[in-house]
């Protein structure tokens, strides 16, 4: 794993259009707006050892599930903003996804909306969270970082080919019923009066100054 994230490009998700995010993935991609950089690995890319551990625990959830790809993800003011409103992922054949915590300065809730249930999940160091992420909303709790704090998970994705994908007008739905107050809540933690400095920095980002590569363990 370590070696695999090594060597690899900076690309701003600015400069990408949605279209090539997949095909940048591999990549450190670096968003903005979430406040965050992340890198992905394919199924042919993962050493087998490690594919096969944690395989053993999805099929325990789903006998067909088929690994799909692992994403590192860190949260930074680095980046931006942290930052994740409501939203369900693409549409795709994916069962579920492992989000594994590796290691955080702050406990950030993931919020995950079930019908009409919602309920926050913490996580501590190591745990795990599995979640339908094309089915149910998600997101994170709007939570103030401060220059020192960042967060590092790591997202296993499961696909199940048996499954129908779910359609995109049903998505959009579900995921914007939650909007409103989660903005509401945003507001209070990066109020809107600092909304001008917050640009500036976020402008100021550049990809030059990162030195993430070479570190991801
Ligand atoms: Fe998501």
């Amino acid at each position: 794993m370590d070696d695999l994230l090594k060597n690899k490009n900076y690309i701003m998700l600015s400069d990408i259009s949605r279209e090539t995010i997949e095909t940048n993935m591999n990549d450190w991609v670096v968003d903005h707006y979430l406040g965050r950089i992340q890198c992905s690995l394919q199924d042919w890319e993962m050493s087998d050892e490690l594919k096969q551990i944690i395989t053993k625990f999805a099929k325990q959830f789903n006998e067909n599930a088929e690994f799909r790809y692992v994403s590192f993800v860190r949260y930074s003011k680095d980046f931006g903003f942290p930052q994740l409103g409501p939203h369900l992922d693409p549409p795709t054949k994916e069962h579920f996804m492992f989000d594994i915590q590796l290691r955080s300065t702050l406990d950030w809730p993931i919020v995950v909306a079930q019908d009409d249930e919602i309920k926050e999940y913490t996580l501590n160091t190591n745990d795990a969270l599995v979640l339908e992420i094309t089915r149910n909303a998600h997101w994170r709790k709007p939570l103030r970082f401060e220059d020192s704090d960042y967060l590092d998970m790591l997202f296993f994705s499961y696909t199940d080919n048996s499954l129908d994908i779910p359609s995109l007008e049903w998505q959009s739905e579900t995921g914007l019923k939650h909007m409103d107050s989660y903005n509401e809540e945003l507001a209070t933690v990066y109020p809107e009066s600092e909304k001008e400095i917050r640009d500036r920095y976020t402008n100021s980002i550049k990809k030059e100054n990162f030195i993430l590569q070479g570190q991801v363990r």
